[in-house]
């Protein structure tokens, strides 16, 4: 069976049964500014989780492109990838336990062809306030699995969601496949992560919301969200034992081989699966910078410049790896890589260029200092290594790691963090300094025009999407200037929300906060902002009323009431997938 017939099945059969089929979100979600990626099937589908009716009725299925970008150290085993296409089916208030479970039981029995007797399930096994689970228990047990089969887990395993700090969650099933591997012990069950078992699918019973305390509510319906992974179900189908044999991969992972000088496997997989991440990321807008989104694609793009300089490969070639890709796998699943081939390409290829460069010049570096360290007989680089390798040649503390494990040695972090500090605190000072020097005339028009340059960038994401993140900005005492992300020139009328958006915030007199905060407490309260700031350990979060909040060093007005009028100018490109726009403060 391939890729292509498992969607058509799978979808078909859900069809069959009363769903309606939707189409796939973008990489990048739309309403949910606690995480960077849809990271699963039910993320876009979470208003109507909550209980907002959806338009295509209460039974739904699809095939959602997901990034996870956690495991990101573990791709190159046979199963971990930071792109996967997520099957889904949902009830939202409809069936629920029975008929989800027998569903799934015959869609794998009778649809897909699976041997039964190499399943087993999960169900969680309960905790104070939420029973154990026997009632999922029993349906499978109707429906064919002998209770040998069925285990009881903790919320660990058995509970899933939500997908970002808040949403709707609830305790799940998870169907596993026995590979036929021997168990490594005794207590060898689905819980363990010895490639025995191989998780296939998930069926969530979401009744719970998570607020923003902490606590779990009732919600107001109960649903199912079932998830499987395309590209596992594929590589057990297809009986290869690792996801980078199946047609998924293997023409690319061929062409990788074929051009590589000093192949490896594990690299040429690594190679493989960030460019297909790095294309989906780039179709749905987002461009290499050091923010957000941005900041994950240029990461991905390095690592893949990376692994094919160690396994000499002509990194000139990556358009023909990112071609070949399109060409010969992905434009048959995802049609939109075809059209959208020239963008990828050229993207990808400014950012090899750009990379390439520091990368020589770091790499001697790392090679010098590490033959000292070794020489010396020691075995940590010092953290001074690690923050000029940061400061002066890009490179992320995590790359140097990399480096540095391939060399058996380890990286003074606590060093490291101390000098990052230091160097957050200098330039911080700097940009106050320069700020009350060089500008000290107009300070009051300046700093409204900060804060009309976080309206704007909010505004931009209401109007456009959230892949319209800031790629940067320059003010003066005259006009602000914006740049960010977006593939096409705005229209006349997008404009004109931006600029209604933006005047209302300040007809609207909010009032602006300031707090500090560490990083990790600003993720949490929802704030975009700074990638870099990474090991910093506090910065400043602005709040302008309901309406935005960012991490950023100030100042700002206290209140947007007399700003004055938000008029655009100009708006235009400045490179490939990013605009410009320039405005005033009219008073
Ligand atoms: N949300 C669940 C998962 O991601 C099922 O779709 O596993």
């Amino acid at each position: 069976m391939t890729a292509f017939e498992l969607r058509r099945k799978y979808i078909e059969y859900f069809k069959e049964h009363g769903h309606k089929e939707i189409p796939s979100a973008p990489v990048v979600p739309e309403n949910d500014p606690t995480v960077l990626f849809t990271t699963a099937g039910m993320h876009p589908l979470v208003p109507y989780l909550l209980g907002q009716p959806h338009p295509q009725g209460n039974r739904l299925t699809d095939y959602q492109k997901c990034i996870r970008t956690g495991d990101i150290e573990e791709v190159g085993d046979n199963s971990h990838l930071t792109f996967f296409e997520m099957l889904g089916n949902w009830s939202l208030g409809d069936y629920f336990k029975n008929e989800s479970i027998h569903m799934s039981y015959e869609l794998l029995d009778k649809v897909l062809g699976f041997d039964m007797d190499k399943i087993s399930v999960t169900c969680f096994e309960g905790e104070d306030g939420i029973p154990k689970d026997e009632e999922a228990a029993s349906y499978w047990v109707d429906a064919g699995i002998p209770r040998e089969r069925i285990y009881f887990l903790g919320r660990k395993h058995n509970w899933w969601g939500p997908a970002g700090e808040t949403g709707p969650c609830g305790p799940d099933t998870e169907i596993f496949y026995d590979t036929g591997k021997p168990a490594c012990g005794p207590n060898c069950d689905p819980s363990c992560s010895c490639g025995k078992y191989l998780e296939i699918w998930n069926n969530v019973f979401m009744q719970y919301n998570k607020t923003k305390e902490g606590t779990y509510e009732p919600l107001k319906q109960k649903n199912v969200d079932t998830g499987m992974g395309l590209e596992r179900v594929i590589g057990l189908l297809e009986g290869k034992p690792s996801v980078y044999e199946t047609e998924l991969f293997k023409a690319e992972i061929d062409k990788i081989k074929e051009l590589a000088k000093n192949p490896n496997e594990q690299s040429s997989r690594i190679i493989a699966d960030h460019l297909r991440t790095s294309i989906f990321m780039i179709i749905d807008g987002v461009r290499p910078s050091n923010v957000d989104q941005g900041y994950i694609l240029r990461r991905l793009l390095r690592r893949v410049i990376r692994h094919m300089r160690k396994i000499e490969l002509d990194t000139n070639a990556i358009d023909v790896l990112v071609t070949t890709f399109i060409d010969e796998i992905l434009y048959e699943m995802y049609p939109e890589t075809k059209s959208n081939k020239d963008v990828c390409v050229e993207v990808i290829v400014a950012e090899k260029d750009k990379f390439i460069k520091t990368l020589e010049n770091g790499e001697k570096e790392f090679a010098k200092n590490a033959a000292k360290v070794k020489e010396q007989g020691g075995n940590k680089l010092p953290g001074e290594l690690v923050f000029r390798l940061y400061d002066t040649f890009g490179f992320p503390p995590e790359m140097t790691d990399e480096l540095a494990k391939e060399n058996d040695l380890t990286l003074d972090m606590a060093e490291f963090d101390k000098l990052f500090q230091e160097h957050q605190e200098k330039s911080r000072a700097g940009a106050e300094q320069k700020f009350k020097g060089g500008l000290a005339d107009h300070s009051e028009q300046t700093t409204a025009y900060h804060t009309a340059t976080h309206l704007l960038h909010k505004a931009l994401q209401i109007v456009l999407g959230p892949h319209a993140t800031q790629k940067g900005s320059n003010l003066t005492a005259e006009r602000l200037r914006f740049d960010f992300a977006n593939p096409t020139k705005l229209t006349p009328e997008e404009l004109q929300r931006v600029e209604d958006i933006v005047n209302e915030q300040i007809q609207r007199d909010l009032k602006v906060t300031c707090e500090e905060m560490t990083l990790e407490e600003a993720r949490e309260s929802g704030a975009t902002g700074l990638f870099e700031n990474k090991y910093g350990d506090k910065v400043k979060v602005y709040t302008i009323g309901d309406f935005s909040k960012e991490i950023c060093g100030g100042p700002h007005v206290e209140h947007t009431g007399d700003m004055g009028h938000f008029k655009i100018k100009k708006e235009e490109a400045v490179s490939s997938g990013v605009r410009r726009i320039k405005a005033v403060l009219e008073k």
